[in-house]
């Protein structure tokens, strides 16, 4: 027998996993190639990619006006200026979003009522919105927080009762559904994000959905320095405007990501799922983890949150961010409560004001999410946090 000429080799180690980021937008090749013609096409500021795309999007929400700009955010303050909103008005929105949602409210000269959330939803509760509502109130601007829509029904007929405007950050639910109708295709205003988180995007871009053309054709005045033209010469400026508007090659992305919206809103639906299997066992359940709602049919899964149990908890969240990072997973968190920011401490708000939301702004972790993701890339998530909160957990 001839004898062995080597050391057995010892395993190789297993391969270094790839990191796992929170979210990750998915371009396609046909889009990268369309952008490359807007480039090489000799126009690629607002023009051709715009008008195509702010058509394709009015056919996505039934035929009503919809204008294209270059973020969610400028939507929502161009939203409020156009329904005549401003100083000495108020407008009742959520403490839980993106601070985006009340600078906007503070930016058009209002003053933002926040009402605290509904723990289940996490969004504005609609309950408590009557008793905020004073004879200075204007306009609702509620938040679909992760792309759960805020009950549509109850919202609107609250409005028309009261005589308000809404304008719907629907900056997260691109893609959601209220009772079989898609968001954006009713209401008053519906304002859309398209950063790169979002469920499609221009890089940086969204979507306002407007009642009428009288409104859409103001929206585009507020959106380009309040410019009107006519004719070869004519120019006439009546509002202030400001510089908005969304470039062709930002639109020529949208449009390949509009294509693909169903595909990843389904690809979202399952990976939701999947994560509620993986939490649904019996270890896990006793983690004490809050999970969102298990609804398929109308959320578009923006993100899938989790709410850790900060009273079994020995580490706080950002330790437990930190665990998952080194073990090659991102998360984020969506979002803290606004009213405890500096600024809004320095216009009277206070810790207490609102105990719901400020409990979810301490404990929501957003998990990873993304329509390029796994089910197997749902488990190692899934294993990794039991595996930190079981460490890190009194006993
Ligand atoms: C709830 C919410 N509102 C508003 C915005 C603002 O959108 P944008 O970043 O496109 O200005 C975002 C996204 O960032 C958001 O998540």
């Amino acid at each position: 027998m001839p004898a062995p000429t080597s050391v057995p080799a010892s395993p190789a180690p297993p391969a270094a996993r790839a990191y796992l980021p929170m979210t990750r937008p998915e371009i396609d090749d046909e889009t990268i190639a369309g952008v490359a013609e807007v480039l090489r096409s000799g126009w690629i500021t607002s023009g051709p990619q715009v008008k195509a795309f702010e058509a394709e999007l009015s056919a996505y929400c039934g035929g009503r006006p919809a204008r294209v700009f270059n973020s969610g955010t400028c939507t929502m303050e161009i939203a409020l200026r156009v329904a005549g909103i401003g100083p000495g008005h108020e407008v009742i929105t959520t403490p839980l979003s993106w601070v985006a949602t009340s600078n906007v409210i503070l930016a058009v000269g209002a003053k933002p009522v926040f009402v605290d959330i509904d723990p289940a939803t996490r969004n504005l509760d609609l309950e408590r919105v009557e008793a905020a509502i004073t004879p200075a109130t204007r306009a609702i601007l509620p938040v679909d927080l992760a792309g759960l829509p805020v009950d549509r029904d109850r919202l609107h007929a609250l409005a028309a009762r009261h005589r308000l405007r809404v304008v719907e950050d629907a900056a997260q639910s691109f893609g959601s559904a209220w009772n079989g109708r898609r968001i954006g295709t009713f209401g008053d205003f519906v304002s859309f994000s398209f950063h790169p988180n979002k469920n499609i995007t221009t890089i940086e871009g969204g979507c306002l959905v407007l009642p009428d053309e009288r409104a859409a054709k103001l929206a585009e005045q507020y959106r380009l320095q309040g410019v009107v033209r006519s004719g070869y010469d004519g120019m006439e400026v009546e509002v202030l405007g400001g510089k908005f508007n969304l470039t062709d090659v930002a639109a020529r992305v949208g449009r390949g990501q509009l294509k693909r919206l169903e595909e990843f809103t389904a690809k979202r639906r399952e990976l939701a799922r999947a994560y509620f299997r993986e939490f649904g066992t019996p270890s896990r359940r006793a983690l004490g983890l809050g999970l969102p709602i298990a609804d398929f049919e109308q959320s578009n899964w923006h993100m899938f949150q989790v709410i850790l149990p900060e009273e079994r908890l020995t580490v706080k969240r950002a330790e437990v961010m930190a665990r998952l990072h080194e073990l090659g997973i991102g998360t984020g968190v969506h979002y803290p409560a606004i009213h405890r920011f500096a600024l809004y401490r320095r216009l009277g708000w206070k810790d207490g004001d609102f105990p719901r939301a400020e409990h979810a702004g301490r404990n929501l972790l957003t998990l990873p999410l993304f329509p390029a993701m796994t089910a197997a890339d749902v488990a190692r998530v899934a294993a990794a946090l039991e595996d930190v909160l079981a460490a890190h957990s009194h006993s």
